[in-house]
């Protein structure tokens, strides 16, 4: 829920937690610029232990969450301990996750600093973390007691983690809604957020679709439109040990499975269009080169969304899409051949 004090939503969430038994993770730049405005808004946090955890989406990991873990075990935190997580997507979906699995599960608040948190990471009850080489690998369903966005939150984000979450908001718009979708590009190239309807309404087109499936059999696979390419790039990023936000990945994707909803389902070219000029203007092109083309493909195989099937006469592994016949109008499930995926890398690394 959108909020613009915490006191006022605090103190009904935790009027039956013992104090003793409130946990608060942030991050290393969180605990600089969020977690003060909280603890001024409400003083209980003053003595409620805190967890800093170390900055960046490296730090989604296993390691972590057993600092996590022996941190709630050793402040003696019961099965009626809360875990407030202030941060973006990597504090929310790590602190998720060590929620969801602290003695079997104990209950989490999750605070979104970032775009990206605010309109996709800490709604829909996905938690989890990076593992054996695989993004996401490991991880739970668990909805969180309640996710409070404060939009003010934004005035201290880059304008990269920005651009970030509004990749995954222009998703939302391709995938439900030409209306979000424009409402969107009137507010580049300022980005000025904070005073508009935009965040309420990606966050509301999210969660109609996760209401409709919740456990991702169906069409909540439609949120995942520019991942199956966009996770690949981001692994190649993670091999050379270049840090790149999570949505400029999700927005080269985007483009990439744009062109096989052109070529497969006739998505109107003019959309392709549109998008490839956007991303040039405001994410640039990505650096991994064409040469890399095999080991995408490798990395888009080993990504637990896309179903692999094989079609029948011959056992090639193929990989599955949400591809769009046109905006508002996912077609999720389709199967791409090796050679459309291809051109379709082509295409991007043409631009
Ligand atoms: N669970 C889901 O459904 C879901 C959906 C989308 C993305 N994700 C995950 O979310 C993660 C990406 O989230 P992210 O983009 O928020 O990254 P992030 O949490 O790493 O935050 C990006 C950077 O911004 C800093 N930061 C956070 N809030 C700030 C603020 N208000 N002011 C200044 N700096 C601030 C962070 O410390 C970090 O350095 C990825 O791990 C991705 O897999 C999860
Ligand atoms: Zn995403």
């Amino acid at each position: 829920m959108l909020i613009s004090d915490f006191h006022t939503t605090l103190v009904p969430l935790l009027s039956c937690v013992p104090k003793q038994q409130i946990f608060v993770f942030v991050d290393a730049n969180t605990a600089e610029h969020c977690l003060p405005v909280v603890v001024e808004e409400y003083p209980v946090l003053q003595s409620a232990p805190v967890l800093v955890l170390p900055a960046g989406e490296e730090n989604k990991s296993l390691h972590t969450a057993e600092l996590a873990w022996s941190f709630l075990f050793e402040h003696h935190a019961t099965r009626q301990a809360v875990v407030i997580n202030i941060g973006g997507g990597m504090v929310t979906d790590l602190g998720g996750f060590v929620a969801s699995t602290y003695m079997r599960g104990i209950r989490c608040i999750n605070i979104p600093t970032t775009l990206l948190a605010m309109v996709d990471a800490s709604s829909g009850g996905k938690t989890g973390l990076n593992c054996c080489g695989i993004k996401n690998g490991v991880g739970t369903f668990s909805q969180p007691m309640e996710t409070l966005i404060y939009p003010a939150f934004l005035s201290t984000l880059s304008s990269q983690d920005l651009l970030s979450g509004l990749a995954e908001m222009i998703k939302h718009g391709l995938i439900r809604s030409e209306k979000h979708l424009r409402d969107l590009m009137a507010l580049l190239p300022d980005l000025d957020l904070q005073y508009s309807s935009v965040i309420e309404d990606s966050i509301a087109i999210k969660k109609a679709i996760v209401d409709a499936d919740f456990k991702e059999n169906n069409i909540r696979r439609a949120l995942n439109f520019g991942h199956t390419i966009g996770h690949a790039i981001e692994e190649a990023y993670a091999a050379e040990a270049n840090a790149i936000a999570h949505g400029y990945c999700v927005m080269w994707g985007m483009v990439a499975e744009l062109y096989l909803s052109v070529i497969k389902l006739g998505c109107p070219r003019s959309v392709l269009t549109d998008m490839s000029h956007l991303m040039i203007e405001y994410y640039g092109r990505p650096m991994c080169n064409c040469r890399q083309r095999e080991q995408l493909i490798t990395w888009m195989l080993h990504d637990k969304k896309n179903f692999v099937a094989s079609n029948g006469s011959d056992s090639q592994p193929q990989i599955s899409f949400t591809l769009l016949r046109d905006i508002g109008c996912p077609i999720v499930d389709q199967v791409v051949s090796k050679e459309e995926l291809n051109e379709a890398l082509e295409y991007l690394f043409s631009l």
